[in-house]
């Protein structure tokens, strides 16, 4: 399957300079230092390519929801980090748009590197500003806008949408590699198509529940969203993480699983945990003690899938062409509640000849840190958290929309080096 939009491999851009949207929106220590480089790993594909056709890279991105100029959310450490990931001198520019932006990004040798400053201490970023759009088309000086941030292409800011007014733009290899991913997987999957649902709210997932239940053959729930989901069911979930008000919700998710396998197949094909980890607390030091579902005590906590639960979702992974995981099936930031998080990595990471998906930030990060090759067992590890939910839906992304159509003629105004 070809991708649908023009890349930055099927245009001409030999020693052009080139602005590159990143999300170098990266977690961050409360000494302000970077908690985890993923994306700024994830984005060096791209650069390095655009490095090795002789072109000058001015790279922007946001960090964090600053209101206004925020000095501790400068792009200064992730230009920093990247210098070091690059192993070669990244310039810096304090400014985004403007003279002295432009100045800095002129006077970069051929052939650099240079990082703007955080995007969203302009209040025009966020508002899709076409004036700002074009002011930062203007200050870099570029022949092309190269679209990488994947995971900020959800949303229509000036840096994703307005800014392809002005530039001819196209897809960078970390966007074209989710998005081929991403779509290829959820519309031709190999199948048995076996979906893992997780993490904190069902709300926050209701149209990729959804979408499951038309696409997958198996849909595994854990983690908090199984309490919501074994509470609809009624059964006891003590003091859990639950959803209130989600009985219509999951009304229609079982109306369409029936529709689907029909009434007496629901439950083998939504599949909920059996047995749970429950603790008294949520500490290091609470201990966990398995139950099934039906013997949850009023003081119980569940934080993870128990054990014949994990037997069952082993089990049903090793039969899966493809599995597509989204959602900690536990209280994964502490290890004695990893342990459903962990096997369902391990089952994966052992079977390379099924294709596994993961998307959603904590879930990610979490299987990073699991890895011993940092991700590089999974087939892919998405470095977006909504825009792999709305992808992943079937929605549409401006970022990507935005961006030109594949086979289209590529015009640009040819402007002379410096
Ligand atoms: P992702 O970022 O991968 O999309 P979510 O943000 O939806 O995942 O969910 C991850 C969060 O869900 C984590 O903070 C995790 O602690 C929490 N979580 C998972 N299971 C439970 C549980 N049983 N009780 C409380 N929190 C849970
Ligand atoms: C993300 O981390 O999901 C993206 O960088 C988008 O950030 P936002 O949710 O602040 O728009
Ligand atoms: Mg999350």
């Amino acid at each position: 399957m070809t991708f649908y939009k023009q890349t930055i491999k099927t245009v001409p851009l030999e020693g052009a300079t080139v602005l590159l949207r990143a999300d170098y929106n990266v977690p961050l220590k409360s000494d302000g230092s970077i908690a985890d480089d993923f994306r700024i790993r994830a984005s060096l594909p791209t650069v390095q390519y655009l490095l090795d056709n002789n072109c000058k890279v001015v790279i922007m991105s946001h960090l964090g929801r600053p209101e206004g100029n925020d000095p501790k959310l400068s792009l200064e450490p992730a230009a920093l980090r990247l210098a070091e990931l690059l192993s070669r001198q990244v310039y810096f520019v304090p400014e985004t748009v403007g003279d002295r932006a432009k100045m800095a990004v002129k006077r970069a040798p051929k052939n650099s590197v240079v990082v703007l400053e955080n995007l969203r201490f302009d209040e025009r970023e966020e508002a899709n500003d076409a004036e700002f759009a074009k002011q930062i088309a203007e200050a870099s000086g570029a022949r092309y806008f190269v679209q990488d941030g994947f995971g900020v292409v959800h949303r229509a800011h000036a840096s994703t949408e307005a800014i392809t007014h002005f530039l001819p733009s196209v897809a960078g290899l970390l966007l074209e590699r989710e998005v081929s991913m991403l779509q290829g997987v959820m519309e031709a999957p190999k199948r048995p198509l076996v979906a893992v649902m997780g993490g904190a709210k069902v709300s926050d997932k209701i149209a990729l529940v959804q979408r499951f239940i038309e696409v997958a053959d198996t849909v595994i729930i854990g983690g908090a969203m199984a309490n919501t989901f074994l509470s609809y069911k009624g059964h006891g979930v003590g003091k859990s993480k639950v959803e209130d008000n989600q009985k219509a919700t999951l009304d229609a998710i079982y109306e369409a699983a029936a529709k689907k396998v029909g009434e007496e197949n629901v439950d083998s094909f939504l599949i909920l945990p059996t047995d749970v980890a429950v603790a008294t607390e949520i500490s290091p030091e609470a201990g966990r003690k398995v139950v099934p579902v039906d013997s949850v005590g009023a003081e119980d906590i569940a934080l993870d899938v128990g054990d014949a639960s994990i037997a069952a979702i082993e089990a049903k992974i090793e039969n899966a062409a493809t599995v597509i995981w989204n959602g900690t099936l536990g209280y994964a930031e502490l290890p004695n509640f990893a342990n459903g998080s962990a096997k369902l990595a391990e089952a994966l990471a052992t079977q390379p000849a099924t294709v596994s998906i993961i998307g959603g930030g904590d879930t990610a990060d979490f299987v990073q840190h699991w890895d011993p090759k940092e991700g590089a067992s999974f087939t892919h590890v998405s470095t977006g958290g909504g825009a792999s939910l709305e992808l992943m839906s079937g929605e549409k992304l401006p970022g990507v929309e935005s961006l030109l159509d594949a086979g289209g003629k590529v015009e640009y105004t040819e402007i002379k080096e410096a």
